[in-house]
């Protein structure tokens, strides 16, 4: 019996440690609570991808659980006032300052559009919304976070249009005027996927005819870019990292524009593009646009062209308002300044980074903060017990920034 118990024990342990044990890189800060981080989101994707192969719950629906397990209701507080709000239909949880130091001044603005693949997240998650109160608080900011609708259910282009429609409602001077927000001092944000948003909206809004109010500047955070190439040095370099490995990146690409998994599967041999991307391939050639030090030690091979694609969605791929890395450079000059966060151990740095190089050779002035023991998401693990150092520092650099430039 004993022997027997501690044979299973032994079992046991050893397979529980298996499971969290992950070769993690030496640089990066608190390890061990990464692990553990990490090995809750790995179950939940493997418990997500049975649910999905015996056609309980779809993967998505059950990689969900993330979103409600943080989600909140956010409420007014002494500094802030809270209202939950719908511009032109879509919903937008509003922060705005209590005590403004002199009621005549105009505020500053910030539009955030939180992360999540376009599958997750919510601006009423508790990172989201302790980051939106320090926003107002630090930067006597009105701050809009948008609640755009996800995929699977809404596919590309829905949430990107629907933040679409909130900044341009937002941007209409009678609106202004009514949160007592200045014109000239309106960023839109975003990390992760909602960076891609935010990269995408500024682009967009340059375009925009007969639009007078413009955006002052634009600050991603880790953004996703492109789709094209999805076997840059980062995504090679960090396919196995914690949190967003690259299986799980080429799964928010692919439920952006398609449930079909035969799609998903043509992203994962990174053979997706179709002779209609051909000519946009040269946007995403890291070999011109990555700095040398960042090739490490990987050799370029353009990405696969299949005559027939898999299915028709090649050409959302190519579009801008999903990557917005293959504009050309004419569409990058008139853009607002730009703040870049990259981390080292992402699989999006490389895109991050390819952006930097694009829009400086444009003339936009970009601050560009490379966080060498950064991973993804790190700037949203700020709330127990999942909060990290790196965290709050992303945050406080990423503040002081806005401060100064917005
Ligand atoms: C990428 O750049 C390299 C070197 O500059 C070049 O040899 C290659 O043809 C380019 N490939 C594409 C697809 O643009
Ligand atoms: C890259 O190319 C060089 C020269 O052809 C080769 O020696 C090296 O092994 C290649 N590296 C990888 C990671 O394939």
């Amino acid at each position: 019996m004993r022997l027997e118990s501690t044979v299973f024990l032994v079992a046991f342990c050893s397979f529980t440690a298996y499971y969290i044990y992950e070769p993690i890189p030496e640089e990066i800060e608190e390890r061990w609570k990464l692990m553990l981080t990490n090995s809750f989101f790995r179950s939940l994707s493997h418990l997500a991808d049975f649910s999905e192969l015996l056609g309980l719950k779809d993967y998505m629906g059950v990689m969900y659980f993330i979103t409600l397990l943080e989600k909140i209701a956010p409420v007014s507080d002494e500094h802030v006032m809270v209202s939950e709000q719908k511009f032109d239909g879509v919903e937008v949880v509003l922060y705005e300052p209590r005590h403004s130091g002199d009621d005549a001044s105009l505020r500053r603005s910030v539009i955030y559009l939180h992360g999540g693949g376009w599958c997750l997240g919510s601006s009423r998650m508790s990172p989201y919304d302790l980051l939106a109160r320090k926003l107002v608080t630090e930067l006597d900011a009105v701050v809009l976070s948008v609640e755009y609708r996800l995929a699977p259910p809404y596919h590309f282009p829905v949430p990107y249009e629907d933040v679409y429609r909130v900044v341009k409602h937002f941007l209409q001077k009678g609106v202004l005027d009514q949160y007592h927000v200045d014109p000239g001092r309106i960023v839109v944000s975003g990390d992760s996927a909602g960076g891609n948003l935010a990269a995408a909206v500024s682009q967009q809004l340059r375009n925009e005819p007969g639009q007078e109010i413009q955006l002052k500047a634009q600050a991603l955070i880790y953004p996703v870019l492109q789709a094209l190439d999805l076997k840059t040095p980062s995504y090679q370099q960090n396919q196995d990292m914690p949190i967003l490995p690259r299986t799980l990146m080429v799964r928010f690409w692919s439920e952006y524009f398609t449930s079909d998994k035969t799609f998903f599967k043509a992203m994962l041999a990174n053979s997706h593009n179709s002779p209609e991307s051909l000519s946009l391939l040269k946007f995403v050639n890291w070999t011109t646009y990555l700095p040398e030090t960042y090739h490490r030690k990987y050799n370029y091979s353009a990405p696969t062209v299949v005559q027939k694609a898999e299915t028709d969605q090649s050409l959302s791929l190519a579009d801008p308002r999903a990557s917005p890395l293959l504009v050309p450079d004419m569409a990058l000059r008139s853009l607002p300044k730009a703040y870049v966060v990259t981390c080292e151990y992402d699989v999006l740095r490389d895109d991050g980074i390819m952006y930097v190089t694009r829009l400086r050779a444009a003339g936009v002035e970009v601050m560009h903060e490379h966080y060498d023991t950064g991973f993804h998401g790190a700037m949203m693990f700020t709330v127990w017990p999942t909060d990290f150092q790196i965290g709050q520092h992303l945050t406080e650099n990423y503040v002081k920034w806005l401060k100064e430039n917005v």
